[in-house]
């Protein structure tokens, strides 16, 4: 598996974000997905894919527990490009199970309670989509987090055990808003209210200047605590 990397990482070294997800498009046919939360990353790699591949394959998974403004992008997104960016629900009786055994509200509790709600409405249906895949690509950058200073464009990602395409490693926040700005391409509105990272509703608030860009999220835990769990290491 580390030749595949390896091999894909040497082709692919001088390439632009555009030019990898071609490449990796290429390489890997319909056994590639894109995972986007509607973020303003994911909606930089949207653009490109629906610009750049036939039919890109584009998924989201719905907690239960997003932002009325995140539906609203998803909706205008769709009918911008004319796709349909596929929601995936958590199961049900999981669900069901966890809320009425720990409350609604469990993820205050502690981190233990904080990561099952992930684990349940995220994690597993991420596991769900990823299962017949070969590779991935994700909206993650270096700069977002101490957890993801060591991010790769190209990795193997071991827990899911397929390839992890993250086409924007290396881009800088105002690169981000460049490109949206010089494409067009539809936001999340939670972005101009202070919102640079959007996740859940209980689990995200906005940001007062100077702060870090995840200050929002989980902002009762401590920033090594801060991942949702669909990016281990
Ligand atoms: S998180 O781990 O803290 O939730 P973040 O919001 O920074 O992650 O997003 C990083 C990347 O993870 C996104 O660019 C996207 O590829 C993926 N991702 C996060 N949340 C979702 C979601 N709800 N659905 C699909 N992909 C997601
Ligand atoms: Fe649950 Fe919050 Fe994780 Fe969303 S971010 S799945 S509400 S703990």
């Amino acid at each position: 598996m580390n030749q595949i990397i390896e091999q894909l990482q040497n082709e692919t070294r001088d390439h632009s974000a555009q030019e990898l997800l071609v490449s990796v498009h290429r390489h890997f046919g319909d056994k590639i997905a894109f995972a986007s939360s509607l973020g303003a990353e994911d909606q930089v790699l949207t653009d490109m894919l629906c610009k750049h591949i036939a039919q890109p394959r584009i998924f989201t998974l719905d907690t239960g527990r997003l932002a009325q403004a995140t539906y609203n992008v998803i909706a205008e997104t769709n009918k911008r490009y004319g796709i349909t960016i596929k929601m995936l629900f958590p199961d049900r009786a999981a669900v069901e199970a966890m809320v009425n055994t720990h409350g609604p509200n469990l993820f205050y509790d502690d981190v233990a309670s904080r990561k099952m709600c992930c684990k349940i409405r995220k994690v597993a249906p991420l596991r769900r989509a990823l299962l017949p895949l070969e590779a991935w690509v994700t909206g993650l950058r270096k700069e977002q987090a101490v957890t993801r200073q060591s991010l790769r464009r190209i990795a193997w990602d071991a827990d899911n055990g397929l390839v992890k395409v993250n086409a924007l490693a290396d881009w800088t926040v105002e690169q981000v808003w460049s490109y949206i700005k010089a494409n067009d391409v539809p936001y999340n509105k939670l972005h101009d209210q202070g919102y640079p990272s959007i996740g859940c509703v209980p689990c995200t608030r906005a940001i007062k200047e100077g702060e870090d860009i995840r200050a929002g999220r989980w902002w009762w835990e401590l920033p090594e605590h801060k991942e949702c769990g669909l990016h281990l290491k």
